[in-house]
């Protein structure tokens, strides 16, 4: 940062100068932006910002959703959808144009990054216009789209299994954990305190003493007889995977690998005792959990039912017929 004694007002192209400098000390990965202010893509990460006064910034008065590209296609985009409109509704937040258009700008957006595999994250604000709460008379919801390579998340993961604790912040309030807002404060620090001590993510914990969710991820367990279990989803986001994958799951019960699938509650000492746990999401897909508060989860190797979910999500994202959308690049 500049001393303050040297600050000085600056013009539209000083602005543009110093946002390439921004991205020059610390380049990013971002390939296409789309901004409904802007009525356009960019693909200069300089040029991918929004209006300070957007209430999503100084407010959080904004949600958003993440989607994967995989091999050029948009993978199960209408379930992310679905919940982003949910969210829009629960925020009071009103949709700046019709549902396919959204869906034609995020296609768009995705061909102009000419990204064949990553991330697309997407957000409905409540618009710019004044500082207050609610938003201003005049304001125009906004809709932004971004194309990266989507969350990297360490080998080890997968190979010898994760490592969490029970984080010590409460778990959100249910309406605002099942609204996908840009609120994210107790998933950033649940995931900051796992890190601080060495560990690979939180698990958070309701006041009934029921397993949560991860920081940005669902969790599911493998009981010592077979049974696939996940909480209720009330409490927790609906996380796309893992509804997904619980779909797919019923072939896992014919094939021996589990005996049944059950949703509701998990009580912390039950999970602790399980075959297998596992973290689930669009950006981890499915990563095996091996310790647990320093107990180790099972034999405290990946197990079988990880890999098979595992495998079963990379089949879908290639093959799961009416959920793959093309990109027209
Ligand atoms: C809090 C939280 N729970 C669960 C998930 C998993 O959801 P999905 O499978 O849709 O990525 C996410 C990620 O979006 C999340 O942020």
């Amino acid at each position: 940062m500049s001393s303050p004694e040297k600050i000085q007002t600056l013009g539209p192209d000083d602005v543009i100068a110093r946002l390439r400098g921004l991205r020059e000390k610390q380049p990013v990965p971002f390939s296409a932006f789309y901004s409904s202010y802007l009525g356009g893509v960019v693909t200069d990460p300089s040029l991918m910002v929004i209006p300070f006064d957007d209430h999503m910034v100084h407010r959080g008065h904004g949600i958003f959703d993440t989607a994967s590209i995989v091999d050029g296609k948009i993978y199960d985009l209408e379930a992310h959808l679905d919940r982003f409109h949910r969210s829009a509704e629960a925020s009071k937040l009103t949709p700046p144009c019709s549902r396919d258009e959204m869906r034609e700008i995020i296609v768009q957006t995705a061909a102009a990054s000419g990204q064949k595999k990553g991330s697309i994250r997407y957000w409905m604000s409540s618009g710019s216009g004044n500082l207050g709460l609610v938003p201003a008379a005049d304001a125009e919801t906004g809709f932004f789209v971004m194309i990266f390579p989507g969350l990297a998340y360490d080998k080890r993961f997968y190979t010898d299994g994760m490592r969490v604790m029970t984080t010590t912040y409460p778990i959100k309030p249910a309406l605002y954990a099942i609204t996908k807002s840009t609120n994210y404060l107790p998933n950033v620090l649940m995931q900051l305190e796992a890190k601080e001590k060495g560990l690979d993510n939180g698990v958070f914990i309701d006041a009934d003493g029921n397993v949560g969710e991860g920081s940005n991820m669902n969790m599911a367990f493998v009981t010592k007889d077979g049974v696939l279990k996940h909480p209720r989803f009330d409490k927790i986001l609906s996380g796309c995977t893992v509804l997904r994958l619980l779909e797919l799951a019923p072939v896992l019960v014919t094939q021996g690998i589990i005996q049944d699938i059950k949703i509701g509650d998990i009580p912390v000492e039950e999970a602790m005792d399980s075959a297998e746990m596992m973290l689930i999401g669009s950006s981890i897909y499915v990563a095996p959990v091996v310790e647990w508060d320093g107990h180790v989860i099972g034999d405290g190797k990946p197990g079988p039912v990880s890999k098979a979910m595992l495998q079963l999500l990379e089949e879908d994202m290639k093959a799961g017929e009416g959920r793959l959308i093309d990109i027209p690049y």
